[in-house]
């Protein structure tokens, strides 16, 4: 198939979303490399060995230009826009706030949290579970984990969002500026106070050999609250989606712990929350028939890569037993996400609890969202109802 079939594909256009999306990366990867011309031009990854080979070969394959296509003004994503050496020191100060230790003594508030927001789901009777659910809960976490205040989480909680809405349409993303400044002012709180958190241990953190700067606090805090938020939100959507629409999973769920981590897996393959990320070639590349000069954008696309049939047989089908193994949900390679761990926790304790409930119906139709920012897709909209105990028995 010709290179320039794909010449007006644009991952920002406003009807690429869930109905056109699944059928797009199907074709793409006949291709298999596409080449749009688009945003100055750029190319897109979609069969799995190729996103993989690529997201493994950083010095290739690079993240200093950022990973979003077009370009972004400054302020570079902490660790996720750097290479090597300076993303390795960055990545480290990740590891302390998801230590094994620190990760255990999390659970128990994780738990109570979910507890919290299903018991008052299921008194209202059920509704929008991306509004009750999806959207507070990973936010209120990430919060318990950097140790923000109140205030700046009721912020984020607007400002979040709106920041992935604006990113491919402004040229100064204002919303990222008014999530920096709230940062600052959250430095300046815990600098005055130093509580026992994790922010108050990145106050006085290095890298290579040096204190680092307000402005290096505040973006890798940025990474937090925004590459840690719209993820989960869109898994936690993502995975409810799939509970209410796969016939009979939700007994499975009810009959049988142990398939809650393969549930959590297949549905992060089938339903990947951040589809795709850019990098730039760092010299000439060749894909199957198609040569990527030096200094290209490049679109590693994981979610259409997790539907390659060549990987994954019947690909487009939630298959939990097939285990979902070398899925490129979190990526591959130095920049493999540094929260998986912690996200796949989150997402087995919402199952675990939800089997305390009566079934999930869905109540009306499913809204999803465009590729926010070119990254993010997931339910924007979710109305869900709890099944009757006679409706639970007659479950498909
Ligand atoms: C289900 C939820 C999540 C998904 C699907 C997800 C997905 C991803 C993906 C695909 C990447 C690689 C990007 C690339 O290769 O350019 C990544 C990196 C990253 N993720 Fe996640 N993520 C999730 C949750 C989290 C959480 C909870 C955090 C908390 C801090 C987090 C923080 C990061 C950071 C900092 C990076 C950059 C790592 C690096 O550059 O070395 N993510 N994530």
């Amino acid at each position: 198939m010709a290179l320039d079939q794909w010449s007006d594909f644009d991952h920002h256009a406003e009807d690429f979303s869930e109905a056109s999306i699944w059928p797009t990366y199907q074709a793409m990867r006949e291709c298999p490399v596409a080449h749009s011309q688009k945003h100055g031009g750029y190319w897109i990854l979609t069969r799995y060995a190729d996103v993989a080979a690529a997201a493994r070969d950083h010095q290739s394959f690079s993240s200093a230009h950022g990973v979003r296509i077009p370009e972004v003004g400054p302020g570079r994503s902490i660790p996720l826009d750097f290479d090597p050496p300076v993303h390795t020191a960055y990545r480290a100060l990740f590891a302390k706030a998801f230590t094994p230790d620190r990760v255990k003594e999390l659970q128990p508030f994780v738990r109570r949290r979910i507890q919290e927001l299903l018991t008052s789901f299921r008194s209202a009777g059920g509704g929008d579970v991306v509004a009750a659910i999806a959207e507070p809960l990973p936010l209120e976490i990430l919060t318990e984990v950097v140790g923000f205040s109140p205030a700046t989480v009721s912020r984020l909680r607007v400002l979040t969002r709106s920041s992935w809405q604006q990113v491919a349409s402004l040229p100064l993303d204002v919303a990222r500026t008014r999530i920096r400044e709230l940062m600052l002012k959250e430095i300046a709180a815990h600098r005055a106070s130093q509580p026992d958190d994790y922010l108050t241990w990145l106050l006085t953190a290095a890298v290579q050999d040096r204190p680092l700067t307000d402005d290096e606090i505040a973006r890798t805090l940025i990474s937090f609250a925004i590459a840690g938020h719209e993820t989960t939100v869109n898994a936690i959507g993502n995975l409810i989606f799939v509970l209410v629409t796969e016939p009979g999973l939700q007994d499975q769920l009810h009959a049988d712990t142990t398939v809650i981590p393969r549930f959590v897996e297949e549905s992060l393959r089938l339903r990947t929350p951040a589809h795709m990320f850019g990098r730039w070639t760092t010299r000439p590349v060749r894909i199957g028939d198609a040569e990527i000069g030096a200094g290209e954008p490049v679109l590693l696309s994981f979610a259409a890569a997790n539907r390659d049939e060549k990987q994954f047989p019947h690909a487009e089908e939630f298959d939990y037993v097939r285990g979902a193994r070398g899925h490129l949900a979190f990526g591959a390679g130095i920049h493999l996400c540094v929260g998986a761990a912690f996200a796949r926790l989150e997402l087995r304790m919402l199952l675990h609890e939800l089997r305390e409930l009566p079934p999930l119906r869905l109540d009306g139709a499913v809204r999803f969202t465009k590729l926010e920012g070119g990254h993010h897709l997931g339910p924007r909209y979710l109305p869900v109802s709890f099944a009757t105990e006679r409706g639970r028995r007659q479950t498909p």
